[in-house]
């Protein structure tokens, strides 16, 4: 029997394919109108601005009672509200920078939280035709295949995803450094897609075993946090207490213990909560 989430993961599904066409049509050899937010490499272009729109316009005229926190509509002062009701989290283009530069690393992110925890999770890159799929108790998927974390307990070994993020704030930029230099003589190897949904994603995959960042946002980790647990690994706070969604700081892990060794090992970093 179908259920109401089934339902729902089909229309998220099919608005978010269609939402990919627009990616791929507006990608490559398109010159874009961009916009700076926060300083000059935050941006946002008319294809996010579109993507948001066709994304809350296709589900609101479906679901009429359900809310929507959506990077876009946050940037133009629309308030972050996460309630019990239904609620769709959404990054239009999660990698907006890559997708500027014509890098294929950028996605659609879209989740949907119902009591303030996470039901739907999709990551769709449609450049490269990468499709990362979770509903809640069901599995992680890429592309129709199961997947699961790789499941690594030794930070030695481990390859780990970080990011230099979107602020050019020194303190900041210190701290990435700071725990570039710590890492890199700790691990196997550091790695970076320039999207934070797809860097979870990779960690759902196996591909990768641990990403953690300081900065990010809500909409930016939502879907990826039920890829990635539905896939067997851990989300949590980078001090390696309990993930607060709204704290701008994330670490995902393949094994409690390797988050922990992670945590371990890292310069913390605390985020203006602008949300
Ligand atoms: C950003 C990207 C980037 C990450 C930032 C995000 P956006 O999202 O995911 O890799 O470092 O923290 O804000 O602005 O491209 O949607």
């Amino acid at each position: 029997m179908t259920s109401a989430i089934d339902s729902y993961y089909e229309k998220a599904l099919s608005v978010v394919k269609e939402a990919g066409k627009v990616i791929k049509n507006e990608q490559y050899n398109k010159t874009k109108a961009v916009d700076r937010k926060s300083c000059d490499i935050d941006l946002v272009t008319e294809t996010d601005k579109a993507i948001e729109d066709l994304l809350i316009k296709t589900l609101s005229k479906e679901y009429p009672d359900h809310k929507f926190i959506g990077e876009e509509s946050v940037a133009d002062g629309k308030k972050v509200e996460l309630t019990e009701a239904p609620t769709w989290i959404i990054d239009p283009i999660d990698g907006t920078l890559n997708f500027v530069h014509e890098f294929p690393h950028s996605c659609i992110s879209l989740a949907l939280f119902i009591n303030k925890e996470p039901s739907i999770g999709i990551i769709y890159n449609p450049s490269l035709e990468q499709l990362f799929t979770a509903q809640k108790g069901k599995g992680a998927f890429y592309n129709g295949n199961k997947i699961e974390v790789s499941k690594q307990c030794d930070l030695k070994k481990a390859l780990i995803m970080y990011e230099l993020g979107t602020s050019r704030d020194h303190s900041k930029i210190d701290n990435v450094k700071k725990n570039f230099e710590t890492l890199i003589g700790i691990v196997h190897g550091m790695r970076s897609t320039g999207s934070a949904a797809l860097n979870m994603a990779m960690v759902a995959l196996g591909g990768a075993d641990a990403y953690f960042e300081f900065g990010t946002h809500i909409w930016d980790i939502a879907a990826g946090e039920l890829i990635v647990t539905e896939a067997g690994g851990v989300i949590m706070d980078p001090s390696g207490g309990t993930i607060d969604r709204f704290s701008r700081r994330m670490l995902v892990a393949s094994s409690k213990s390797l988050g922990d060794q992670l945590s371990a090992n890292l310069t913390q970093f605390y985020p203006e909560p602008v949300d």
